[in-house]
């Protein structure tokens, strides 16, 4: 796999390259046995370039047939190949070098560079996989301008594509033709893209704000070609978008969007040709989720989004990453939150920032959004740089309010137009426009780990003021012992009895009130501070960090009362789902202590009447029948906290039980099922959508809260099961039907599981993307034995042991939501994980290191970390591994 120890490339060591490649001419000559790839690269020094450096190029498993500069074939004695890199030195200040190398498509199994994909040529080129293609300084700062020539089998792929524009077309000798193409604009090699084999289009037309007509074009297999109207519908509502909220307009006569079955991603922007992962493009009411309608819509929103911040202007060094991710995450979150709720939308990134991105802040791999060092890019495509990313985007636009934010984006964008540029080039321009000073708040580029604000506060009754007292601190992570403070805004108000009070600043820090005084966005820059409001009559409850105005944790000690006041009461739609949020963790935190406490009492003592909180059955009540306020987020709210968050919330507080966790969070759900049983039963039947399926906001809200209710009511009557038989076989749509299935394989018999999951497989048999969540549904059922169902679905025909998303579904799934079948104490669940990591180490790297995620929290787990680790020791000790895998298994074990 590699020739030496892994090595470590620091952000400190950048140099800008010494020759630049003006113009990149390929020529691809496709064949089943193989592919050949001949390059002209006309090159000239940099202005930084020193004169006779070696030109330096990057290749990865190329079989090299020819080399030579200005025509003149190199002898081997003039160039060296070692670590992937190919020296030539004494070279002209200027020329053309010329290479010709050799691939084999069809073997490459990394989907990394050129693959196949169902008999369909592809490439993914991000981050390097360009050097798997050709000789090339394959680096973010190198932007060319491309010419392709394709040659392939007519018969074979009738369809030739790549970016730009098509300038020529012809046929060939042998049953042969050609399609050549041209790329006006410069750009760096991870944005190459080239696509050849058997397509059926969908074509449409958008005109531009300028009156640009661009065609729109979707690639897909034939028996998929029902499934691309929700996809162009959001290209088009995308594009519309971006004209409008930044200005931004598209800059070809032609967009691609080609989906592809075998992708480690969701999808590439690649310069006019985006691919993508078919999970992200194909949409249908029986196979697709109301969660993938979304996703499918966010993902195509996010890739065209690319097309300014990413490819007009680009990265400098693959540091920078969070630039372009953390950008246009934050772009692609406020287009979702346009098009439907901005509330529910800023719930469900809360959520995902809190389980998944403050575990890795919290683990082995924890990174700024700038990294300052790595091993293999590919494993730093994370939940940081890209979701953390996009929450410090989010507070420049907090803390300068949208219009003057725009002004920021506008100026990054007009004054970096076709350049490689660095995260302070962003933070200049958002300083240059707004007169405001960001050198403090820029550490959040460098620094590590999830900031904790801990929150007190006093009433003084007889002066009336009301004083909030915050400390910060950052936990060390690897490499960063002690931490500064950061620059946090916290937006605030004050409930009071009878709603939300006005704010009347005293003395304190700088803030910012809104013009009703009902909200303010606190500066909280130093280790310990306080403000203090005036004219408060009443004792407050405080609304703290409203909108998550910042991706911190804060913690405050409510009472349960003020908790179910604020969940029921205060303006903000954050503070409700998080207030609930917290008093469900509390209620479950006393679940655990009895359950603790009983287990050294005999059995009669055992049965402690443990009775449901009032404040909680009070507040659940009150959400659930609020008829005011949308189902989505009344569903989001009534949800209960997922394993997943509860064990980092513990590993937080001193380490995390998975059993101990999902008991009590079972014994809570069957409590709240039978103590609001009517109320479930009631919502189910009010949500029922009557209409013909349509992923709007509104029926996606009504549904999401009818299947919760009706999960509810299933756990505590039997009736539920059956309920859940009969949605299951009346359903237009894949949502009630998985929902429905996933009561059944949770509630009901093992027969009726079974008739189920039968049932789903012969209506499905076909459709790849369906089938995964048969899959899925499979690998988390807790049920029965899960080791062994899993390892019998590895061995059944529809699985795909090549195919991401089918490894994602079956043991992404196992892995990450089965907490019982992984966290098994005896380790097989560990096992079956390493060995399927061993095996996909040299098959495919970056879902190698991928899967690993949830082995690296083993220091989560004060009782089986050490087993957990004991799988990493295993597999670190490997002879052969990726970087990717080394990188991720070494860090995990070390200090
Ligand atoms: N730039 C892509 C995106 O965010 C990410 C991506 C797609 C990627 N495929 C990849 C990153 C393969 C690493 C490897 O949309
Ligand atoms: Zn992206």
């Amino acid at each position: 796999m590699r020739d030496a120890q892994p090595r470590t490339i620091f952000l400190k060591e950048y140099r800008p390259p010494d020759y630049l490649i003006e113009h990149t001419d390929l020529h691809f000559d496709l064949f089943d046995e193989y592919t050949i790839v001949t390059a002209q690269l006309t090159y000239r020094l940099s202005e930084s370039g020193e004169v006779n450096a070696p030109m330096v190029l990057h290749g990865s498993e190329l079989e090299l047939e020819y080399l030579a500069i200005n025509g003149i074939e190199l002898e081997e004695s003039r160039f060296a190949i070692r670590d992937e890199m190919l020296q030539i030195s004494d070279v002209p200040e200027r020329g053309r070098i010329e290479s010709r190398v050799r691939i084999k498509p069809q073997d490459n199994t990394s989907l990394e560079g050129l693959y196949r994909s169902r008999g369909l040529f592809c490439t993914q080129c991000e981050a390097e996989g360009f050097r798997k293609i050709t000789w090339f300084p394959d680096r973010p700062d190198v932007m060319s301008v491309y010419r392709v020539t394709i040659d392939a089998s007519a018969n074979d792929c009738p369809e030739l594509l790549s970016n730009g524009n098509l300038v020529h077309q012809q046929e060939l000798p042998d049953g042969r033709h050609r399609a050549v193409w041209e790329d006006p604009f410069p750009k760096p090699s991870y944005l190459f893209a080239l696509v050849a084999g058997t397509l059926s289009r969908v074509e449409d037309e958008f005109v531009t704000m300028s009156g640009r007509r661009v065609r729109l074009v979707i690639l897909v297999e034939e028996k998929d070609l029902d499934k691309c109207a929700h996809a162009m519908d959001s290209l088009k509502r995308s594009m519309k978008w971006d004209e409008e909220r930044f200005g931004r307009e598209y800059d070809l006569d032609v967009f691609h969007i080609v989906a592809v079955d075998d992708f480690n991603m969701g999808a590439m922007e690649n310069k006019s040709l985006n691919v993508f992962n078919t999970s992200c493009v194909l949409a249908s009411p029986e196979t697709t989720t109301d969660q993938g309608y979304q996703r499918v819509e966010a993902v195509v929103a996010h890739e065209y989004f690319h097309n300014w911040s990413g490819n007009r202007v680009t990265c400098r060094d693959w540091f920078q990453l969070s630039l372009k991710e953390g950008f246009t995450v934050f772009r692609d979150a406020e287009f979702s939150s346009d098009m439907g709720s901005r509330a529910l939308k800023r719930v469900e990134d809360a959520g995902i920032m809190r389980t998944m991105q403050f575990a890795e802040d919290a683990g082995p791999m924890a990174h700024p959004i700038r990294p300052d060092s790595f091993i293999e890019i590919s494993n730093f495509y994370t939940l940081t740089v890209y979701e953390k990313g996009a929450e410090v985007v989010r507070m420049y636009h907090t803390l300068l309010g949208e219009e003057i934010f725009r002004k920021g984006s506008d100026l990054y964008f007009d004054r970096h137009d076709g350049q490689a540029v660095t995260c302070d080039d962003f933070v200049s321009a958002m300083e240059d426009a707004s007169g405001m000073d960001f050198s403090h708040f820029k550490l959040w580029y460098s620094q590590a780990g999830t900031p904790e604000l801990t929150v007190k506060d006093h009433w003084d009754e007889s002066a009336h003021t009301y004083a909030l007292e915050f400390e910060q601190h950052t936990p060390p992570t690897p490499g960063q012992a002690s931490k500064q403070p950061l620059l946090i805004p916290l937006a605030m108000g004050l409930l009071g009895a009878e709603g939300n009070l006005p704010l009347n600043l005293g003395v304190g820090g700088e803030a910012r009130v809104s013009d009703d005084q009902l909200e303010a966005v606190l500066m909280i820059d130093q280790e310990s501070q306080r403000f203090e409001f005036e004219g408060v009559s009443e004792r407050p409850i405080p609304s703290l960090l409203r909108g998550f105005s910042a991706p911190i944790r804060i913690e405050h000690a409510y009472s349960r009362d003020e908790l179910a006041a604020l969940a029921s009461r205060d303006a903000d739609g954050f503070v409700r789902w998080d207030a609930m949020q917290q008093l469900l963790v509390s209620v479950l935190d006393e679940l655990q202590a009895t359950a603790a406490e009983d287990q050294g009492q005999s059995r009669s003592q055992r049965d402690n009447p443990w009775t449901l909180d009032v404040n909680l059955a009070g507040a659940f009540t009150l959400v659930a029948e609020d008829r005011s306020q949308d189902p989505a987020i009344r569903a989001e709210t009534l949800r209960l906290p997922s394993e997943s968050y509860l064990t980092e919330l513990a590993s937080h507080r001193g380490g995390a039980h998975p059993h101990a966790i999902r008991e009590s969070r079972n014994a809570l759900r069957t409590a709240l099922a039978s103590a609001l049983s009517a109320t479930w039963e009631t919502l189910y039947a009010e949500h029922q959508v009557s209409d013909l399926y349509a992923a709007t906001g509104e029926q996606i809200g009504r549904r999401s809260l009818a299947n919760l209710s009706l999960a509810y009511f299933s756990a505590a009557h039997e009736q539920g099961v059956d309920l859940a038989i009969e949605q299951y076989r009346r359903a237009d749509n894949l949502s009630n039907r998985l929902a429905a299935l996933r009561i059944v394989l949770h509630e009901g018999s093992d027969e009726q599981a079974a008739d189920l999951l039968n049932d789903f497989y012969e209506r499905f048999g076909g459709e790849a993307l369906a089938l995964n969540h048969w899959f899925q549904v499979q690998a988390e059922r807790t049920r029965g034995d899960p080791i062994s169902r899993v390892q019998a679905l590895m061995e059944h025909p529809a699985y795909d042991a090549a195919n991401p998303n089918k490894i994602r579904a079956l043991v992404g799934g196992f892995a990450n939501l089965n907490t019982a079948g992984f966290h098994r104490e005896d380790g097989a669940g560990y096992r079956l994980l390493g060995a399927v990591i061993e095996e996909l180490n040299e098959r495919n790297p970056q879902i190698a290191s991928r899967l690993l995620t949830p082995l690296t929290r083993w220091r989560f787990y004060p009782v089986l970390g050490e087993v957990m680790r004991a799988e990493l020791d295993r597999l670190a000790a490997l002879p052969s591994l990726s970087r990717d895998v080394y990188e991720v298994v070494n860090k995990s074990l070390a200090g």
